[in-house]
């Protein structure tokens, strides 16, 4: 059941990014939100303090993700939904390997600094200010490939591995905050083949009718952590709402 009002709060963390974006957008024009904060290394172009969205910029420290997080876990009487969309693939000097000659360590701490570290610290702020949360709502943005049962085509080494880690921090997170935070809801999600920067160098091989647009994914992932409540375990869950194998 939808809420009325404009008597929800949000919590995007990572913001800038394709999916992250759709997402605040859309909770942005959501009339059940009363505010929406909005965390990126990057002002959003376009996108200041309208509406409901209240823009906050980080350096992913744990000064700042410490710091930020009081604040919004202050000013919200209580936050009913958190993304967290944080997550990289390719940068200027690395990409997925195809090989283990490929392994560097540098490109794969950064991997998993991104995909597994930060998103896990971010968790980790805001889980103490959740305790008495009636009803919280959390997506960490994860990946199929991330699944060690799905995995048949091996490569892509240190993405694979960095959300497989994540996915390992969630499980043990909604373990813990199935003890002492039980309003909280805690989801692994596949978006699918999403047109973003991260995808943008291999989207060749994407069958038809396949390769979504944000504003999709966003709508998708809206509509699953509404139909989820508290049940004290981890959902790793694809667009579709199905369960994906450890
Ligand atoms: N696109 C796909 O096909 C696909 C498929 C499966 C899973 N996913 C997952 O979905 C999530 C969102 O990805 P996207 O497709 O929206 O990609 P994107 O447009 O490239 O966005 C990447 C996100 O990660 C953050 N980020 C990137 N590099 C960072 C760094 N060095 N330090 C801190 N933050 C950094 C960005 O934060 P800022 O807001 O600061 O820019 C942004 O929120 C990721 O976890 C990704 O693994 C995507």
């Amino acid at each position: 059941m939808k809420e009325v009002g404009g008597t929800m709060q949000a919590l995007v963390v990572g913001a800038g990014g394709g999916i992250g974006s759709a997402v605040a957008d859309r909770w942005g024009r959501d009339p059940r939100f009363s505010s929406v904060w909005t965390v990126s290394r990057q002002q959003r172009p376009g996108h200041g303090a309208e509406g409901t969205i209240q823009p906050l910029l980080t350096r992913h420290t744990e000064e700042d993700i410490a710091a930020i997080s009081k604040r919004v876990l202050e000013e919200s009487e209580s936050l009913s939904r958190i993304v967290i969309a944080l997550g990289t693939l390719h940068g200027p000097s690395y990409g997925p390997e195809k090989s283990l000659e490929a392994l560097r360590q540098t490109s794969m701490q950064e991997v998993y600094r991104v995909n597994c570290i930060l998103p896990m610290l971010w968790l980790a702020a805001l889980a103490s200010g959740l305790r008495k949360s009636p009803d919280c709502r959390i997506a960490v943005l994860s990946a199929r490939v991330g699944s060690i049962g799905d995995n048949a085509l091996g490569g892509w080494y240190s993405y694979r591995s960095a959300k497989a880690a994540l996915n390992m921090g969630l499980r043990s997170a909604s373990i813990e905050l199935a003890r002492r935070a039980k309003g909280v809801k805690l989801m692994a999600f596949h978006p699918g083949t999403v047109d973003t920067a991260l995808s943008e160098p291999f989207q060749r091989g994407v069958p038809e009718g396949k390769l979504f647009e944000p504003d999709f994914v966003a709508t998708r992932l809206d509509e699953l952590l509404d139909g989820h409540v508290a049940n004290g375990e981890l959902s790793y869950l694809d667009w579709e709402g199905k369960t994906i194998p450890w």
